[in-house]
C-alpha cells in the first residue's frame, strides 16, 4: 500500500472538498507528478494511434469508408495536439520528445503478445504498439480500443486539473463517434457469412491486448493515487467492468464469442 505523508493527506481532503488546479498554479509534487503520467500516457497513445490509423485512409474498402477513416484520423492528431499543448503549458517540451521517439513504430510479428510489457521509452498504452494488419483489425480497434478510451477519458470529466477538464469534453464526443463506428461495421461484419470466422479469429487475438489496458490487478494502489488526487472516479477494474459488460451485450447479439481472459496466464509469445 501506499505510505501517504500528512501534507498528502492533507491534500486528497482538499481535492475531495473541490480544490482545482490550472496550469500557471503552484502544485505539490504528488500531484504533478501523477498528473505528468497520465498526461503524456494520452497524448502519446493519440498520436501513435492516428498513425496507426492513418494507413487504412487509402486501405478502406471503399470511398465513404475511406472520408471516415481521414475523419477519424484528423480527430486523433487533434486529440493529441490538444492534449501537448497542455503539457508545453506545464513548462514540458513536447516537440522535442515527438521528435526523439519512433510513434510509427509497430511490432511487426502480428500474432503478438506483450502482456503488460513495453517496447519502446514513448509513453503511449501498449496496445498502440500493435500493428493494424486487417480492415477486420480496424473495425475492431473502434469497437474496443476506441470504447476502454471512452470510458477512461470518461472520468477525466470531473478532473481537478482543468485545463483537461475543459478540453475532454469534445474529445469524448469525438471518441463516441469512432466506437459507434466499431459497432456498425463489426456488426456488420458479424452478420457477413464470408467475413465473421475471421473477424471471430481477430477478436481472440485482439481481446488480452485490449484487457491488457486496464493494467494489472496488482498495481492498484496507483490507481487509488489517481483518485485521491481528482484525477480518476473509478477504479481501473470498475471501469473494465463497465467496458466488459457493454461488449459483451453486443458480442451476444451479433453470435461473437468473447475468449476467457485470465490476467496471469496470458500466453505471451513476444520477448521485447
Ligand atoms: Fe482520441
Ligand atoms: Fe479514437
Amino acid at each position: 500500500m501506499n505510505n501517504y505523508t500528512q501534507e498528502d493527506l492533507e491534500l486528497f481532503e482538499d481535492i475531495k472538498n473541490g480544490k482545482t488546479f490550472d496550469s500557471t498554479d503552484l502544485m505539490p509534487d504528488i500531484y504533478r507528478k501523477n498528473l505528468m503520467n497520465l498526461l503524456w500516457m494520452q497524448a502519446d497513445s493519440e498520436y501513435a494511434g492516428g498513425l496507426g490509423y492513418m494507413p487504412w485512409i487509402a486501405k478502406a474498402p471503399n470511398a465513404h469508408e475511406r472520408v471516415l477513416v481521414a475523419q477519424i484520423v484528423k480527430d486523433e492528431m487533434r486529440h493529441a495536439h490538444v492534449i501537448y499543448r497542455i503539457l508545453d503549458d506545464l513548462g514540458e517540451r513536447t516537440h522535442d520528445h515527438m521528435l526523439a521517439h519512433e510513434f510509427d513504430y509497430r511490432i511487426p510479428d502480428d500474432l503478438a503478445n506483450i502482456g503488460f510489457s513495453r517496447v519502446k521509452k514513448d509513453k503511449r498504452v501498449n496496445i498502440f504498439y500493435y500493428n493494424i494488419t486487417y480492415w477486420e483489425d480496424f473495425c475492431l480497434f473502434n469497437f474496443l480500443m476506441d470504447r476502454a478510451a471512452g470510458h477512461q477519458l470518461e472520468d477525466t470529466l470531473e478532473s481537478s486539473f482543468i485545463p483537461w477538464k475543459n478540453a475532454i469534453g469534445t474529445i469524448c464526443k469525438e471518441e463516441h463517434m469512432h466506437l459507434a463506428h466499431g459497432d456498425k461495421t463489426v456488426k456488420a461484419l458479424a452478420q457477413d457469412p464470408n467475413t465473421k470466422a475471421f473477424l471471430q479469429e481477430r477478436l481472440n487475438l485482439w481481446w488480452p491486448r485490449v484487457m491488457n489496458v486496464f493494467g494489472k490487478s496488482e498495481n492498484a494502489a496507483r490507481n487509488d493515487i489517481y483518485i485521491r488526487l481528482g484525477l480518476k472516479k473509478r477504479t481501473n477494474a470498475e471501469v473494465r467492468d463497465a467496458f466488459v459488460t457493454e461488449i459483451t451485450e453486443k458480442c451476444k447479439e451479433w453470435g461473437l464469442t468473447i475468449p476467457e481472459y485470465i490476467e496471469a496466464e496470458q500466453p505471451l509469445n513476444y520477448t521485447v
